[in-house]
């Protein structure tokens, strides 16, 4: 098996070993000098694996013939040292020996599962995010992954839409720091680097946007809202080197995405200089002819390349008509010699041209296999991810010596369901995924007893179970349920109308309330879930999503106060469906009301509150903070000066804990108009019980300025409230003014 292998390596190093020394510009050159317009035509085409699928295959039983033919560019789904190795030795045979690139959806993990990105969004830890990112790059790349479809950053408002679990959430400005630890931690070091990987900032753009949070929908909004609240984290995530950008399947003011020029061509490579490759989404390309855009698929390539979408995932369109297209004259070879030049340079980078099998290698991928120490990073970032809403009468943490607990729930025993969306299943999880019941028996002592009841399924109206489970909650000291959706109930194409617990899940819970025992809640989630009548009665919730291999074990940490929770709500948890969409950083209206009692004076609805469950930024602790008020260097600043505002956090209650401090803003007037608050920064504060200390922001004009109605992004004397708090509804505020 060795032997060909390592022949064939040598005889594609040395094709290229004429162009060593040139830069890598002139190999792409040199290269791209070399090919057909089919072989071009060939490296902008992307196929699936025939093994696994994340949409409609397109049959095609000659796929080895076509890599040999140098008709494939790239395959998704295709991973492992041997299967990679296999492949790429089938491209090894064309004419031109040009390797394959391997793409494939890391978004949380790939051995080790981490939690879902929403999840770790509400860490608002950084740090913690870029390493999970990291920690997924290297397991993957050691099995022969050179690029993932992540990060994804399109941001939402509107928890129906399934896809909110693969995001960061409601805010531009967290999305975009968080698309930029995201993209680092997948990149590493660099290209070259056989533990990097090329990241994809997807969906380009304003997916999230969906009308009605129906997943692939329309998306119709104003320019001025797409540069506000949409492309922030694109931008961020192009300015942190991100490789590839992946379009989209929307259609954007009647437009789809994958043929957009404004985005692909003006946008990304003109005004963001973007010198990486777009790949369109799955199909995208030729469901261009179902949005009634063009006619066939032949219009749909030359409509996709001439917009910038440098490679076509899975449509077909671009190997069977880019050539002819360009004898026709109707896309220019300069289009696609760009989109080639884009791809080839990347794999130069890659230093796939130097060693095609450099990111294959079977001992890399055994060693990080069963990684001891990535799997203390994914618990300390599940625990990290776990939003405590609410926690009265000190219900939790609980104690250790507490005597007897009933784990009551349909997922006290998971496994996978704890993995979420977009994960894999891998033969051992069974013995490898930490169930909550698993958790709590290694957390308590054998003094405390533990009761089981699984009390319903997931999802339907059987509440044959309820008995049993009300006999386990009698005999315990405390209840704990774990509740929630199943993995596949949030994602791609799981958009909901109803976001409420499915299923009896909540009649259980009304079940467990009514024996009078203290109950605590943790839901699993891949979106915020509407569960009013839990919020309103049980004592304690921890807001659990989908949290990964360790999950069990990050949830005891978390239970027991070994972890005093410090995560905070990435997105705003409804009141009803009717709410939504609903944003903590939406506009004042002409006719604001400031209680529900005004509610017929403002844009509300007469049957329902203004106000939502839980804020954007909740997030509680076993431990209680209290701001001081703010103080300001100045009450007034030219736009040259810096502001610092500070304000005195103090820790009283009766644990050690970290506080997520956050710092918004509010432009009082402008050339157009500002939403009610504006987050501009955060800082992770940790006090040890009784402790206090000086919080400080320093701004500048540059966190004021804005998107005028002529897209430019200005700053504008007048104005202005600065609020600092531990929820975007929980704020202090002092004024400011900015003068020219
Ligand atoms: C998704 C993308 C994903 C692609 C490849 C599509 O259905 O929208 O996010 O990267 O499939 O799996």
């Amino acid at each position: 098996m060795k032997r060909p292998i390592l022949t064939i390596a040598i005889v594609a190093t040395t094709f290229f070993s004429q162009a060593q020394k040139k830069t890598i510009d002139q190999r792409v050159d040199s290269v791209l000098k070399l090919m057909t317009l089919e072989e071009k035509a060939g490296q902008m085409n992307q196929y699936n694996g025939p093994w696994a699928a994340t949409g409609p295959l397109t049959n095609d039983d000659k796929l080895i013939d076509q890599i040999k033919e140098g008709k494939v560019g790239s395959m998704l789904n295709a991973t492992g040292a041997v299967r990679t190795r296999d492949l790429q030795q089938l491209a090894l045979q064309s004419r031109l020996k040009i390797p394959l690139l391997f793409g494939q959806d890391v978004v949380h993990g790939y051995r080790t599962i981490f939690p879902i990105p929403l999840a770790e969004a509400a860490s608002w830890n950084l740090e913690a995010m870029e390493r999970s990112a990291r920690i997924a790059a290297i397991e993957a790349s050691a099995a022969g992954v050179h690029w993932t479809f992540a990060p994804m950053v399109d941001i939402s408002r509107d928890p129906r839409w399934g896809r909110v679990m693969e995001g960061a959430g409601e805010d531009p400005f967290l999305g975009s720091l968080i698309a930029k630890a995201r993209v680092k931690g997948f990149q590493g070091k660099g290209f070259g680097n056989t533990d990097a990987v090329m990241a994809c900032a997807k969906h380009f753009a304003a997916y999230g946007a969906a009308i009605g949070g129906r997943d692939y929908n329309s998306v119709d909004m104003s320019l001025r809202q797409l540069w506000e609240t949409y492309l922030p984290p694109f931008k961020a995530a192009a300015e942190a080197g991100a490789a590839t950008f992946m379009n989209s399947f929307n259609d954007l003011n009647g437009i789809p995405a994958t043929g957009n020029g404004y985005l692909q061509r003006e946008i990304l490579k003109g005004k963001w200089n973007f010198k990486g490759f777009v790949v369109s989404d799955w199909g995208s390309v030729g469901e261009m002819i179902n949005h009634g855009f063009v006619k066939d698929n032949k219009e749909a390539a030359m409509s996709a390349a001439n917009a910038g979408s440098d490679m076509d995932m899975e449509s077909r369109a671009y190997i069977q008509n880019l050539p002819q297209l360009v004898k026709e004259g109707k896309v220019k070879l300069t289009v696609v010699d760009d989109a080639v030049r884009r791809i080839l340079k990347k794999k130069f980078e890659m230093g796939l041209f130097d060693d095609p099998f450099k990111y294959s290698s079977e001992e890399r991928e055994k060693q990080q296999w069963n990684n001891a120490d990535h799997l203390k990073a994914e618990r300390d970032m599940a625990k990290k991810s776990i939003v405590l809403l609410k926690n009265d009468r000190q219900t939790l943490p609980i104690s250790k010596q507490t005597k007897t607990i009933a784990l009551i729930g349909p997922f006290i025993k998971a496994k996978s369901d704890n993995l979420g969306f977009w994960s894999y299943d891998w033969p051992d999880d069974s013995a490898r995924i930490v169930s909550v019941w698993d958790g709590v028996k290694s957390k308590v002592g054998t003094d405390t007893k533990m009761l089981y009841a699984k009390g319903c399924n997931i999802n339907d109206t059987s509440t044959a179970g309820f008995a049993e489970a009300i006999e386990m909650a009698k005999q315990a000291d405390v209840i704990v349920m774990n509740v929630g959706e199943a993995r596949d109930m949030s994602g791609e194409a799981k958009s909901k109308s109803s976001i409420r617990l499915p299923g009896v899940q909540e009649d259980l819970i009304k079940a467990m309330q009514a024996t009078g025992k203290p109950v605590v809640v943790m839901i699993n989630a891949g979106r915020p879930l509407i569960f009013n009548w839990v919020a309103d009665n049980v004592p304690a919730i921890l807001y659990t999503w989908w949290l990964g291999t360790e999950a069990g074990n990050a949830i005891a940490d978390v239970l027991f106060g070994d972890y005093n929770p410090s995560a905070k709500l990435p997105m705003t948890f409804p009141l009803t469906e009717g709410q939504i969409p609903i944003y903590y950083n939406y506009y004042n209206t002409g006719r604001p009301a400031t209680s529900d009692s005004d509610r017929f004076y403002r844009s509300a609805y007469i049957d329902l509150s203004l106000y939502p469950k839980y804020a954007f930024g909740h997030g509680l602790s076993y431990t209680s903070f209290s701001y001081s008020d703010i103080t300001l260097s100045n009450s007034t600043i030219k736009s040259t000066e810096k502001l610092i505002a500070k304000m005195t956090l103090t820790n009283a209650g009766n644990f050690d804990g970290e506080e997520t401090v956050q710092l918004y803003i509010r432009d009082l007037f402008g050339s157009v108009v500002r939403p009610v608050k504006e987050l501009k920064g955060f800082q992770k504060v940790f006090l040890k019980k009784g402790e206090s200390k000086e919080v400080m922001f320093t701004l500048t004009v540059d966190d004021l300025r804005f998107y005028n109605d002529k897209l430019q992004y200005i700053y504008e004397p007048g104005d202005f409230k600065l609020f600092i708090g531990g929820s975007s509804d929980k704020t202090k505020e002092a004024g400011f003014k900015l003068v020219k």
